[in-house]
């Protein structure tokens, strides 16, 4: 079934330290009125919006939920922030290995469901794991970002701050 997208509504898949964050931050910006969240541990996933829709008072008014991919069709935005960490020894591309399988059984979910909107990819080592998001889904190159050079920009605009004593 083809939904129009609701320009409003948020989606994130992986609800760990960096998707839980996420989350919090979508609800106080006040940007979406709706936010799905999807996680492999679907009780984390459900924990985290009970917790974070405890501060909606503070912030506005928006439905926030736990669900599957059938909720996430109509969201104008799905941020992936699923996946393993870094552990002690293991290279960011040891982590290639365990993240792309990760993604091979989320992104096609999403883009056989017909989502219309903007994949915006978290997961580590993010370049390459937004290069295989755009594989996985077929989607132009246009609708699949990722976040690595935005917190990079960061990174050094911290460190040139520091150094120069700004
Ligand atoms: N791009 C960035 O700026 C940036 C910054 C920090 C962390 N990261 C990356 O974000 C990712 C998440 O980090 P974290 O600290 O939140 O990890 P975490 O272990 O706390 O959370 C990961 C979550 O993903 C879930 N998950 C695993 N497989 C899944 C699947 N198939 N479907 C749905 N959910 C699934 C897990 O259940 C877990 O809740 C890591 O890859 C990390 O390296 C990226």
């Amino acid at each position: 079934m083809i939904k129009t997208i609701n320009p409003r509504k948020a989606a994130v898949i992986g609800c760990g330290f960096v998707g839980a964050a996420t989350a919090f931050t979508l609800m106080q910006s006040r940007l979406f009125t709706e936010m799905v969240l999807l996680d492999a541990n679907y009780d984390k996933a459900d924990g985290e919006a009970k917790d974070i829709s405890h501060g909606v008072p503070f912030a506005g008014q928006m439905k926030i939920y736990a669900g599957g991919y059938d909720d996430l069709m109509d969201a104008s935005i799905v941020i992936v922030t699923a996946g393993a960490n870094q552990k002690p020894n293991e290279t960011r591309l040891d982590l290639v290995h365990k993240n792309v399988a990760i993604y091979k059984s989320i992104i096609p979910e999403i883009a056989k469901r017909n989502f219309k909107g903007i994949l915006l990819i978290v997961s580590n080592p993010v370049d390459i794991l937004t290069y295989a998001a755009v594989k996985l889904s077929g989607f132009p190159e246009k609708r699949v970002i990722g976040s690595g050079t935005v917190l990079d920009t960061a990174r050094l605009k911290y460190a040139l701050s520091k150094h120069l004593g700004t």
